[in-house]
Formats: structure tokens, sequence, C-alpha cells
């Protein structure tokens, strides 16, 4: 080995890599043993079929056996193959018609379904193998190809600071599920919560920045799909219900509140007027009747002015600049 030159890349060096290789190719190989098992395609699909092989190529094996399940056990075989020159296919109990054995104990299912899903163990006899009974499981996925998703709202016209509820329906298998407003995808917040794995996304306080459209986008390692948009809007506030003392200007609301105080002052009348004709009729009202309770909530101001003058027509709008700050009183006691 002296003589050999040491010129890098001379003619010896390729020479003696060549040997090398060679050498080692012609080492007796150790009986090879399948590690794993590869699926083909990696993310099969209803439908469509797969194949499990072991890899790599068991390699002197005389017969190997599948189950549909994690365990060897006799109920859960499918097939029991036994490889050239007299390749067999020997069908056990667990074999739906649709598995066959291929060249290096693979596995073909053809038109798969969702219950395909699950564990598979191919059991290989190699009698010259350190290990002459091999056992191998791989779990087996079988994805469906995600629909077009749907959005269901509890409101399209959420008012200031309302609650929006969204639904994405899909698959209960599709993997993913992520949120798009206005085509930008949402990320949680302490505004935005998502829920039943994403399915449901809630917008609290809600504010003209959180309208637009909505979609929801359906992911496995097969597909994504998106739902189409849903548009939602701001409505205005609701004029009918009171808010007494909310508002400072005149906005809807505050006419609103007028309109319900000028019918509360105009009940309020009545009621003073029953008042007034109860105590003139009956001298010693019994103290928990509801007259009293007006009575003892009202500046005298409020009801003695017009009803204490009896014949002078009553001017009314006076007397409902004087009553609007009353009103929640007047207004919760008549509710009563
Ligand atoms: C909504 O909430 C904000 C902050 O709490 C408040 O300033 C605003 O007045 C609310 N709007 C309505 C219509 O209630
Ligand atoms: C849920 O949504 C969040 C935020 O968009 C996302 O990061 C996460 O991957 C989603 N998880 C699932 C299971 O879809």
């Amino acid at each position: 080995m002296g003589r050999i030159p040491h010129r890098p890349g001379g003619p010896w060096t390729g020479i003696l890599l060549a040997a090398s290789v060679l050498g080692s190719c012609l080492q007796p190989a150790p009986a090879q043993t399948p590690v794993t098992i590869v699926l083909t395609p990696p993310s099969p699909v209803v439908g469509g079929g797969v194949s499990l092989a072991p890899q790599p190529p068991p390699q002197g094996f005389v017969s190997c056996s599948w189950y549909r399940s994690a365990t060897t056990d006799e109920t859960s075989r499918i097939l029991t193959y036994f490889p050239p020159p007299n390749p067999i296919q020997q069908n056990g109990s667990a074999h739906t018609g649709r598995e066959t054995a291929g060249p290096g104990c693979a596995l073909n299912i053809a038109g798969l379904m969702l219950n395909d899903t699950g564990n598979y163990t191919v059991q290989i006899q190699i009698p010259t193998a350190a290990t002459p009974v091999l056992s191998i499981t791989v779990a087996l996925r079988v994805y469906e190809k995600l629909a077009k998703p749907t959005v269901t709202l509890n409101q399209t016209q959420v008012p200031e600071n309302g609650t929006l509820t969204l639904t994405c329906n899909t698959s209960p298998r599709a993997d993913t599920v992520l949120w798009l407003q206005n085509g930008s995808y949402l990320t949680p917040n302490t505004r935005l919560e998502l829920s039943s794995e994403n399915r449901t996304l809630t917008v609290l306080n809600f504010t003209w920045g959180d309208t637009g459209t909505y979609q929801c986008e359906v992911g496995n390692p097969v597909n994504t799909n998106r739902s189409e948009p849903s548009t939602v809007t701001l409505a205005f506030s609701p004029p009918d219900a009171p808010h007494p003392g909310a508002h400072s200007s005149l906005s809807t609301g505050a006419v609103a509140g007028i309109v319900i105080g000028s019918l509360a002052g105009a009940a309020l009348v009545g009621v003073g007027a029953y008042f007034l004709y109860s105590r003139c009729r009956n001298k010693t009202p019994r103290e928990n009747e509801a007259p009293v309770l007006v009575y003892e909530n009202l500046p005298p101001t409020a009801w003695a002015g017009p009803v204490a003058q009896p014949g002078s027509p009553p001017d009314l709008s006076p007397m409902y600049q004087t009553l609007q700050p009353r009103q929640p009183d007047v207004y919760e006691e008549l509710k009563k």
C-alpha cells in the first residue's frame, strides 16, 4: 500500500474506491428484515386504494400474514401470503373482498372506506433471519375529501356591543377549522373566542370593525375547503326599549324616552288624580297602597301643580320638562 501514489484524484483512488464498493457487495448480505411499513399514498382517501409495504422489503421469507388489528389474533387475520415460485393467497375471516397481497408482503386495499381506519399488523416468517417471526403494526387513517362547509350565524345585524356567534358546519373528521374575516385569517383574542375545536367563533362587544364577511376554512391532509362568505353588518340600536338616563342628547332613543315620559306623565296625572280622589273619599289610606308609594317618590311640584289647581287647563309641556328626570322612578313604581 506504501507504493500507492497519494495524489488525490489519481487513478488509484478510483480503483480502490471501486474495489471497496465491490468488496462490500460481495460480502454475504445479512438477511434483510423490514423495520417499518410504508403507506402509499401516505394520506389515502375514501374510495381510493392504499398499499402497506414492509420496508426494506423482506428477503427469504416463507410466508406473511396480515391482520386487521394491533395483534396477530386469528379472528382478525385478513390473509396469509406465500411468495413465488408458488404464490398463494389464503384469505382469513377478516378478509372483505378488497384486499390482495403483493410482492414483498405488501397488502393492497381497494375501495377504501372510512372504517378501514385502524391498526394493521403484518407477521413475517423468515427462518434464516435473527428474528424468524417478525411482527410490525402500522396505523392506517382513511381521509374523506372535505365538502364545502357552511356557516350559521345567530344574527346578521349585530347591535353595538352585541355578541355574534358563528358556527362552522363541517365533517366531525375535519382536522383543522380556521376563520376568516374579510379574507384574512382571524386569531383569538379577548373579544374573539373559539370553542368546540374551532367550530364556533364568538365575537364579543361587537363594533364597526367586526363587520364584513366571515368564512370558515376546513382542512385535512387531503384537501381544504372554504365556506361562502356570510355578511355581518352593524345594527342600529333598537329604538323601542327605554333606557332612562342613558341619553345625553336628543338621539332616537332620547326622543323615544320623551314619548315614553309623556305617557308616564299622563299615567302619573291619572295616578295623582286617583290618589287625591281616594284621599278625599277615605281620609286614612292604607300605607301599602301603590299611590302612597308614588307620593313618597315624587317632589310635590311634579304632581301638585296642575292637579292642585282644578279648573285651569293643565299646561302639560312644563310638567313634562319637570317629569323627565323623575321618569325612572315613576316607571319603576308603575311596573310594580
Ligand atoms: C359599547 O361599549 C362601550 C365601552 O364599554 C361604550 O363606551 C359604549 O357606549 C357602548 N355602546 C352602546 C351602544 O352600548
Ligand atoms: C384553531 O384556530 C387557531 C387560530 O386560528 C389555530 O391556530 C389552530 O390551529 C386551530 N385548531 C384547529 C384544530 O383547527
